[in-house]
């Protein structure tokens, strides 16, 4: 069995991450969607926050495991017998640094491949800090992330002012 995990901040999960998602699950046996708890990039949603967006967005797909972890990725993937890592790359400059990612778990764990996908054109220019700064001026976030997380988003940084 091929087991795929498909890891990220997802602070907050966007459609970018979800066109990849619904594409990934078709190629593996089982996918697992893998949040990071403590990312060094000091997230405004909290894990339960960000796990709970996405069983939002994927309640429709009971098939798909999401999880999170702390540490480094390739221990969690070794803890799952996972044998993937899926990545999305959106344009050339996310290359470089998805490029020394690979090959530093590659060097870790030679067992374990990345595997990237293009992402969709429509998403190209999407990322979790784009929508995080357009919710932060309360701009239009439609069509950016999905509709059922949409307003908790825009609820947060109206209270927190974050
Ligand atoms: N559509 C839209 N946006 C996308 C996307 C897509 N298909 N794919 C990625 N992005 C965006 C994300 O939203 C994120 O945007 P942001 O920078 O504005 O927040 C950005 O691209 C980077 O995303 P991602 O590649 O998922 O990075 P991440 O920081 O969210 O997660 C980990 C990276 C979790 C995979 C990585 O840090 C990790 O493995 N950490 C664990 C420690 C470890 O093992 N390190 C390696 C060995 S030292």
């Amino acid at each position: 069995m091929k087991i795929c995990v498909y890891p990220g901040s997802f602070d907050p999960v966007t459609n970018g991450h979800l066109d990849i998602i619904n594409r990934a699950v078709k190629l593996c046996d089982k996918l697992i969607v893998a949040v990071l708890i403590n990312t060094s990039k000091n997230p405004v949603f909290t894990i339960e926050e960000r796990v709970g967006f996405l069983k939002c967005a994927l309640k429709d797909h009971p098939d798909i495991e999401i999880d999170s972890f702390s540490g480094l990725l390739i221990d969690f993937i070794k803890e799952k017998k996972a044998n993937a890592i899926i990545k999305g790359l959106r344009a050339v400059s996310d290359f470089e640094y998805e490029l020394q990612m690979a090959l530093l778990n590659k060097n870790l764990d030679p067992d374990v491949e990345t595997l990237f996908m293009m992402t969709n054109i429509n998403y190209s220019f999407l990322s979790s800090s784009a929508v995080r700064e357009l919710a932060r001026h309360s701009g239009n976030i439609d069509g950016f992330v999905p509709e059922c997380i949409k307003d908790e988003i825009l609820k947060k940084f109206k209270k927190a002012g974050v």
